[in-house]
């Protein structure tokens, strides 16, 4: 464990993003235009960069200049707090730094080992990841107690919540500046323990969307039904099949079940029979993939 204490807000002057993907852009645009900070945003190459960068100028112009919200100048300084660079030591010469690459613990760790060999000894690393451990990426570094889930949601300007997931040897001064960078950048911090597979959200979204599948298993409705059910029950924005359908979630459940076994025990981590047949079938939802509407529709309501 380090003897160096993780330091306050006021003394964090530059953040890294590690990951321009779907989150990492998000994310390095959000610390840049709300939280003002010069930012680092690294991948491995530049073609994914350029992926990275374009996709946060699209956001600033269709969320903020194209609805009046911000100017093209103030859009442009944005940018221009973002830096691109594939090198790893360069990321890491930051006071905080927010990891969103690939849902791998292998791959995680090894960044994790990178980033505190060449990172200041007081910075925190902290991991979007939405189920791995939290405790185990802090024992790939010497700074264990600097570690710590910085958990947002998709899409990033838009959703609040910010899980702030503390792994069994993440500290008190790390956990208190996680939650107020968060609330710098305008989210809402509710901290949890990592003990939690999925922690907060995404395990409490589980359950009902296996209640749903059950559901649609039963021939209780269609999905469609089940879904507005709960939208126009619970004011739900969607229903929990229709998001998963978006976010090509029913391959991930496959794809992460042994985890989910594992830390949940197998009544709740197998995934329901349902989603192994869609998947199986190329239903896997996702970007341009066919999900458990297009299952139902093409498939189960006509066995
Ligand atoms: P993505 O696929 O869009 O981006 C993945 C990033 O990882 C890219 O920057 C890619 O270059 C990098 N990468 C891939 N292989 C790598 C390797 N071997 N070494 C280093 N970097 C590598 O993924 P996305 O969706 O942005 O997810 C990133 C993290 O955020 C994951 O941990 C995910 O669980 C988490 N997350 C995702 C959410 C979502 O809605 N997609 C929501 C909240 C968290």
């Amino acid at each position: 464990m380090s003897e160096v204490k993780a330091m306050s807000l006021k003394e964090v002057k530059k953040v890294s993003i590690i990951g321009s993907g779907l989150m990492g852009a998000q994310i390095a645009e959000i610390v840049a235009r709300v939280g003002g900070y010069p930012v680092v945003m690294w991948d491995m190459d530049e073609e994914l960069l350029a992926k990275g960068f374009k996709a946060i100028g699209s956001s600033l112009k269709r969320f903020f200049v194209d609805k009046g919200k911000m100017s093209q100048e103030e859009a442009e300084q944005v940018m221009n707090r973002i830096k691109g660079t594939t090198e790893i030591a360069e990321a890491a010469n930051a006071d905080f730094i927010v990891e969103a690459i690939l849902e791998n613990m292998n791959i995680k760790q090894k960044m994790f080992r990178q980033l505190d060999e060449a990172a200041p000894a007081n910075a925190c690393l902290a991991s979007n990841t939405s189920n791995l451990n939290i405790t185990d990426l802090g024992r790939a570094t010497s700074r264990p107690d600097k570690v710590i889930g910085m958990h947002f949601f998709n899409p990033v300007a838009v959703m609040r919540l910010v899980e702030v997931v503390r792994g069994t040897l993440s500290s008190d001064e790390t956990t208190q500046l996680t939650c107020d960078l968060t609330r710098k950048l305008g989210k809402e911090p509710i901290v949890c323990r990592d003990s939690s597979y999925g922690f907060l959200a995404n395990r409490a979204y589980r359950a009902m969307r296996n209640e749903a599948l059950q559901m649609v298993w039963e021939r209780v409705a269609t999905p469609q039904d089940i879904d507005k059910a709960l939208k126009l029950g619970y004011n739900l924005p969607m229903g929990p099949l229709e998001l998963t359908d978006m976010t090509g979630g029913w391959g991930i459940a496959v794809a992460s079940e042994a985890d989910a076994v594992r830390e949940l025990g197998p009544e709740k981590g197998y995934v329901h029979p349902l989603i192994r047949m869609m998947v199986r079938a190329g239903y896997t939802g996702g970007r341009d993939k066919k999900g458990i509407y297009a299952f139902w529709d093409e498939i189960l309501s006509k066995w």
